[in-house]
């Protein structure tokens, strides 16, 4: 296992739609399982594959308290949705940012594992549908600070630049 380094915006990669995986080997697993450790040494709820360069839809969760469920979601994609709910996001790839996002409130996905078995992940809620969400949406290529108005994003984008020079 190892820790791998996470690309920060305005990483190119982060914008990249990621392709879906097609071959399910150790090689594929072994990455799964170093982003799973990743994750979990930041104290962060999900991670998504082009977040550590990786431009193919993989993506790794757990949004327990105590990190008792892991998730491995290999081409995730949300087949069905309800409701609108807001809450308070942050993200390994733009640091120090926390920000509320308007998201769908509950989801089903539907994903394969990592041995490319199908499986779904039924009427999620609360933050496992926020993180679902999330992180799919880093497998497009968007950050959850595009929610934002032109105006807050514009306060956010200077910070960030600001926190740059200091690094
Ligand atoms: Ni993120």
């Amino acid at each position: 296992m190892a820790l791998l380094t996470i690309l920060t915006y305005p990483h190119p990669i982060l914008r990249k739609q990621c392709t879906p995986v097609t071959v399910f080997d150790v090689q594929l697993e072994k990455l799964a399982h170093d982003m799973l450790e990743t994750m979990y040494d930041d104290e962060a709820v999900g991670l998504a594959a082009n977040q550590i360069g990786f431009t193919q839809r993989l993506l790794v969760l757990d949004a327990t308290e105590d990190a008792s469920h892991p998730y491995i979601l290999v081409n995730p994609e949300i087949i069905a949705q309800k409701g609108k709910e807001k809450s308070k996001e942050g993200c390994m790839s733009v640091p120090d940012i926390y920000v509320e996002v308007e998201r769908a409130a509950e989801v089903t996905v539907r994903a394969q594992d990592i041995k490319g078995n199908v499986f779904t992940i039924e009427n999620a809620t609360g933050l496992l549908s926020n993180c679902l969400q999330h992180e799919i949406d880093h497998l497009n290529g968007k950050l959850f600070i595009d929610y934002l108005s032109p105006l807050k994003k514009q306060m956010i984008e200077k910070k960030l630049k600001k926190m740059a020079c200091r690094t």
